[in-house]
C-alpha cells in the first residue's frame, strides 16, 4: 500500500476550519453574521497600485521574470527597510521577493532547517509558525506567552528551553493573536541569547507598519543581530494587498542563496505584474500616506474597543490593550468553557464570528481572538454582543 508524507498526521487540521464552514452554512441560511475572525483589511487595495499592475501587463510584463525578483522591487524594498527599519540590505543579495509572507517564511525555514533542529515558538502564535516547521521535520517546542505577562514569554522560559539541538527562535511581533509587541531590551537581550548561542532569529513582521504606540523594533535594527536574523515580511497588511501574494524575505546572503532555490523550485517567480505594482506601492509617497490613514483607522477602531471593554466592565472577557496588528486577544477563561465551545455559542447565539484561542497553541486555551478589519459598526456591535452574551453565562 502507498503511504503518506507522516509529518502531515502531526499538524492538526485546526477548528477554525470547521467553525468557517459553518459560518458560511449559517450565512448561507440568511442569518446575519458580524465577522470578526479573518485577518484581512476591510480596505481595497489602493486604485493607483492596480493601476500600476494594469500598465505593466498592458506593456507585456505577463512572462517570467528574474526568481529572486526584479531590480526595481528588490531595490524598493531596500529602500523601504531602510526608511522604515532603519537597517542597509544589498538588493543583489540580501533580498528575495517571495508570494507573500506565508512564501517568505517557507524559504527561510527551507534555508536554515535541518531535520531534528529544534524550533523555538512562543505560544499564543500564528498556527502556521510551528506547522511550516513540523512540515519540514523540525521539533517544535513552544514557549509560554502567558496573557498575565502582556503575552510576552517570561526570559526563562527561553533559557528553560534551549538544549543542543536548539537551532530557531521564530517571533511574530506585532503579533498574531496577542497584539502585542516587546520592547527593544527585550529584543536586545534575546538577540543576545542567540548570539551565545547560535541561533538563528526568524522575525516575522508583517504587521510591522501596524502599531498603535511607540514603534515597535525590527529584530533585525539590534546591534550586530542583522547576521542571524531572518526577516518576513509581505505588503499584504500594510497595503492591503492579501490577494496579491507578495512579500520578501531580507537575510544575510548564504541564507538567501538557499531560499533562492526553495523558491526557484517551488514558484520559479512572483509575477512581474504583480512586482511593479508592488515596487510602487512601497515608493511611491502617496501610498505611504494611504497605510497610515488604515493604521489611523485600525486604532480608532482599537481605542473604540477600550473604550468599550471600560464601560462595559465585565470580568468574563479580559481584554489586554492590543499595542499593534488588528487583533484582541480575548480572556475568556472566567467562563470555563473552552476556546471551540465559546465560539461555537457566540456565532449560534449571537451571530458572532470568532477564532478560537486554541487554534493558536495550548496557552490559547479559553481566549478568543477579535480582528478589528472590519467596519466600526460591526466592531461595536459584535463587541457589545460577545460581552452581553459572556454575561449572561
Ligand atoms: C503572522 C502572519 N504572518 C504571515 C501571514 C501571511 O501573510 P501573507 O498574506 O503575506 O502571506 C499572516 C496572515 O495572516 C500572519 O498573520
Amino acid at each position: 500500500m502507498q503511504t503518506l508524507n507522516q509529518q502531515f498526521e502531526l499538524i492538526r487540521q485546526s477548528a477554525t476550519v470547521s467553525l468557517t464552514d459553518r459560518i458560511m452554512a449559517l450565512k448561507a441560511a440568511g442569518k446575519p453574521i458580524i465577522s470578526l475572525q479573518v485577518g484581512d483589511p476591510d480596505f481595497g487595495t489602493h486604485p493607483a497600485i492596480a493601476q500600476a499592475a494594469l500598465n505593466a501587463m498592458q506593456a507585456g510584463q505577463t512572462h517570467y521574470g528574474p526568481s529572486n525578483g526584479t531590480v526595481e522591487l528588490r531595490n524598493a524594498i531596500a529602500q523601504k527597510l531602510k526608511r522604515d527599519e532603519g537597517v542597509d540590505y544589498d538588493p543583489n543579495t540580501e533580498i528575495l521577493v517571495t508570494n507573500g509572507g506565508i512564501h517568505a517564511y517557507y524559504t527561510a525555514m527551507q534555508s536554515i532547517l535541518n531535520p531534528g533542529d529544534e524550533v523555538l515558538i512562543p505560544d499564543p502564535s500564528w498556527a502556521t509558525h510551528s506547522n511550516m516547521a513540523t512540515m519540514l521535520r523540525g521539533d517544535v517546542k513552544r514557549i509560554p506567552a502567558p496573557a498575565e505577562n502582556g503575552f510576552i514569554p517570561h526570559f526563562d522560559s527561553w533559557l528553560k528551553a534551549l538544549t543542543t539541538k536548539t537551532k530557531i527562535i521564530v517571533l511574530n511581533y506585532p503579533s498574531n493573536p496577542t497584539g502585542t509587541y516587546p520592547t527593544r531590551e527585550y529584543l536586545q537581550r534575546l538577540q543576545d541569547f542567540a548570539a551565545q548561542n547560535n541561533l538563528w532569529i526568524v522575525a516575522d513582521e508583517v504587521y510591522g507598519s501596524l502599531y498603535y504606540g511607540e514603534k515597535p523594533t525590527s529584530a533585525a535594527a539590534i546591534e550586530g543581530a542583522k547576521e542571524r536574523t531572518l526577516i518576513v515580511h509581505s505588503l499584504s497588511k500594510s497595503y492591503a494587498m492579501t490577494g496579491w501574494r507578495v512579500g520578501f524575505l531580507a537575510a544575510p546572503a548564504k541564507v538567501i542563496g538557499n531560499a533562492l532555490k526553495a523558491s526557484q523550485n517551488s514558484i520559479t517567480c512572483v509575477a512581474p505584474f504583480i512586482q511593479k505594482a508592488a515596487a510602487f506601492a512601497l515608493t511611491d509617497p502617496a501610498m505611504q500616506e494611504v497605510t497610515l490613514s488604515m493604521r489611523a483607522a485600525y486604532a480608532k477602531r482599537r481605542d473604540l474597543v477600550l473604550r468599550l471593554a471600560r464601560e462595559l466592565e465585565s470580568d468574563k472577557v479580559i481584554v489586554t490593550p492590543s499595542q499593534g496588528a488588528f487583533y484582541f486577544f480575548l480572556d475568556m477563561r472566567p467562563l470555563k468553557m473552552s476556546s471551540v465551545e465559546i465560539c461555537e455559542r457566540l456565532l449560534d447565539d449571537v451571530g458572532v464570528a470568532l477564532v478560537p484561542g486554541s487554534a493558536f497553541g495550548e496557552q490559547g486555551e479559553g481566549f478568543a481572538r477579535l480582528c478589528i478589519a472590519a467596519s466600526d459598526e460591526d466592531v461595536e456591535a459584535g463587541f457589545r454582543k460577545i460581552i452581553e452574551w459572556a454575561e449572561e453565562r
